[in-house]
């Protein structure tokens, strides 16, 4: 399979990143959002990116020039024509995964493949409401996507071998480093990175130490490049607590329980950097 053009459904935090690294390696890509506001501002801060890249000398202005023109806005799924590989990065919610899901499978060309992004929704479930669940699989990015080297290859239970293997290439040609698993809560990443965080949260609610001593801790003496708090307000505290639930829910231990002041944040509206305002205030 030869891939060229891509689709990448939802343009967030997420999907304008994997926008950005495709049309960045010559892909032509076709960005949708359901809201026109987000695909505005996804072109804009795309563009952006790339204007620094050439002030900083990272990127020449010719290169530049044909990456914007690469990328394309679509702001109607009516719009689309099939492509071979199609990239969900919409709202974590599996109601409205299925429903695009659902809709754009048609979009994808004869032996091409239907990824999600998701990080906590069974890929095999997401599998099962398309008419391809061999073709389907999940390819987790990781934010922010353009600096971010891994995509988590996430086989589901009916995703064939000749998927894994071309979604694995696929990520190579866009400079990433594909680490294949399989499908689980929170597959690898997030099972053992959402404790910990989680841990931090409880931690701060014990009057153990301040968020920047917790920080500060792990940094200087796990030799993390963030602290669990920051990284925690970066991914997003209603991500955060989604993604929690789920492992509670579906692995069934209370080790994975939410931390009620996690709750209790993502109650007040205080979801991290996207609302200023998390463990830390964001000016
Ligand atoms: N934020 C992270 O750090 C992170 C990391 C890895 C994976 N993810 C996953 O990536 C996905 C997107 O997360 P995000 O942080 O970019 O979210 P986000 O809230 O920033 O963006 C989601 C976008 O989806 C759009 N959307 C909602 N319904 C839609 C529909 N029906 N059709 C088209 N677009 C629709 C929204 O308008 C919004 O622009 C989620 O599955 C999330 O779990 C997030």
């Amino acid at each position: 399979m030869s891939t060229n053009k891509v689709i990448v459904i939802g343009a967030g935090t997420m999907g304008r990143g994997i926008a950005q690294v495709f049309a960045q390696s010559s892909y032509e890509v076709f960005l949708h959002d359901a809201v026109p506001a987000a695909l505005d501002s996804a072109v804009t801060s795309i563009h952006k990116m790339l204007d620094r890249a050439v002030e900083k000398g990272r990127m020449e202005a010719d290169d530049v020039a044909a990456t914007k023109e690469r990328l394309h806005t679509v702001d109607a799924t009516a719009k689309l024509t099939p492509c071979d590989l199609v990239i969900e990065a919409a709202t974590e919610k599996p109601d409205i995964k299925i429903a695009i899901l659902q809709e754009v499978q048609k979009f994808v060309a004869d032996g091409g493949i239907l990824a999600t992004n998701t990080s906590s929704i069974s890929i095999t479930q997401l599998a099962a409401q398309t008419e391809k669940p061999d073709r389907f699989i999940g390819m987790h990015f990781f934010n922010p996507v353009p600096l971010m080297k891994l995509v988590e290859v996430v086989k589901g239970l009916q995703t064939s071998d000749e998927t894994v293997a071309q979604t694995i290439a696929i990520a190579e040609t866009v400079g990433k480093t594909p680490v294949k698993c399989n499908d689980h809560p929170g597959f690898v990443s997030n099972r053992v990175l959402m404790p910990m965080i989680n841990e931090a949260i409880f931690t701060l609610q014990d009057g153990v130490a301040e968020p920047d001593a917790i920080d500060t801790i792990m940094k200087l003496g796990m030799n993390h490049p963030m602290g669990p708090l920051a990284l925690a307000d970066l991914i997003g505290l209603d991500v955060c607590l989604f993604i929690l639930e789920v492992l509670h829910r579906d692995l069934g231990e209370d080790r994975y329980r939410p931390c009620p002041l996690l709750r209790k944040m993502v109650q007040a509206g205080r979801m991290g950097r996207k609302t200023k305002h998390g463990f830390y205030s964001y000016d």
